[in-house]
């Protein structure tokens, strides 16, 4: 089996998928890298460090695994990336062009994600569809839109077998997330089993579209697993699963919890969760290569709790 290198492993959705790539493929065959050190999950297989701003030592370990498909996953998320703009274009755009020049050269397939990120104010917010109005004003929106420019053109100019989802924002319970503006749909979980009250940076009925980290694993598995030919799209897919607002997961987590209370203090993140859309049209997805998600607000809410109510009890 040809080998797969990961880009950013140790990260909030690396870390998820590299644990399901290793079980599917063996772990030898997956090999994790980070800027950082792995904890314990990822460092039980085949690890390299690695800043994928160091080309030589992307391409020494190309080599050295004789890789053949890589999985782009570092980046500067949403609210991290407007601390400093500039580097969050300079690490996210190199690092992207960096891959898919490999792809010229080597690769087999690439994955890169990209985000709702891409869609701005004057998108249409409610079932937005996967061609309409892109205006980020974000520099990850940015970055990301530019992304699937890019990815589309590396694949019509020169036949890389890229890939890419827009994920909405991701929650699951194996790590915390770096940066984003979907990241209180996990920091209120961990609040609410140590029956602390959680203080949101949203507004309470800012709605946006999330999604369970299994889902978002097997969306990602399955597109890098279907036939070339039904990938139509050369951009990104749009992908979704479920919408919410801070309160109706506040309501959700208080049917286990019910003293647990949210209160809001809304921030710079406000503004960024208004330009992007509440929920998202994927039939385009459902339709090439059969994407259906698994998990809605209840079972998400069901599956966070329990898994992170296990941990508790073994720390
Ligand atoms: P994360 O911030 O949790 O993880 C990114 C990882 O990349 C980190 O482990 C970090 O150490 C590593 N990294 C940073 N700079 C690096 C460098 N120079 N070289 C090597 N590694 C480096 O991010 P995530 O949430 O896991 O996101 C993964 C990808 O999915 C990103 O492209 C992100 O834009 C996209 N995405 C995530 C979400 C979400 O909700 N988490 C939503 C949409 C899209
Ligand atoms: N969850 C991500 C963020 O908030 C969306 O790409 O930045």
């Amino acid at each position: 089996m040809s080998k797969i290198l990961i880009v950013g492993a140790c990260g909030q959705l690396g870390t998820e998928l590299t644990i399901k790539l290793r079980e599917l493929k063996g772990n030898d065959n997956i090999i994790a890298t980070d800027l950082r050190e792995p904890v314990s999950l990822i460092a039980d297989g085949p690890f390299e460090k690695l800043d994928i701003l160091d080309k030589t030592q992307f391409h020494i370990l190309l080599k050295k695994y004789e890789i053949k498909e890589v999985y782009h996953l570092a980046a500067v998320l949403s609210a991290k990336g407007e601390q400093d703009p500039q580097f969050a274009w300079h690490l996210n755009m190199e690092s992207l062009m960096t891959i898919l020049e490999a792809g010229r050269e080597m690769l087999q397939k690439i994955y890169w994600p990209s985000s709702i990120a891409v869609f701005g104010p004057s998108t249409p917010n409610q079932n937005t569809q996967q061609d309409t109005v892109m205006d980020p004003n974000t520099v990850y929106g940015i970055s990301k839109l530019a992304g699937e420019r890019w990815c589309e053109y590396y694949h019509k100019k020169y036949g890389v077998d890229v890939r890419s989802l827009r994920y909405p924002g991701l929650i699951g319970y194996r790590a915390l997330p770096g940066g984003g503006t979907t990241d209180y749909a996990v920091d209120i979980f961990h609040k609410a089993i140590t029956g602390d009250s959680f203080e949101c940076f949203l507004s309470e009925n800012t709605i946006l579209p999330m999604m369970y980290m299994d889902d978002a694993v097997k969306a990602t598995i399955d597109l890098m697993e279907t036939p070339a030919e039904n990938v139509k799209v050369r951009s990104s897919y749009n992908v979704a699963a479920m919408s919410f607002s801070p309160s109706q997961i506040t309501e959700e987590i208080q049917k286990y919890y019910p003293d647990f209370i949210t209160t809001y203090s809304p921030d710079f993140r406000q503004k960024i969760a208004e330009s992007w859309p509440a929920s998202i049209d994927d039939t385009v997805a459902r339709t090439d290569w059969g994407w259906k998600n698994d998990f809605n607000l209840t079972k998400m809410v069901d599956t966070m709790l329990r898994h992170l109510k296990r941990e508790m009890v073994f720390d």
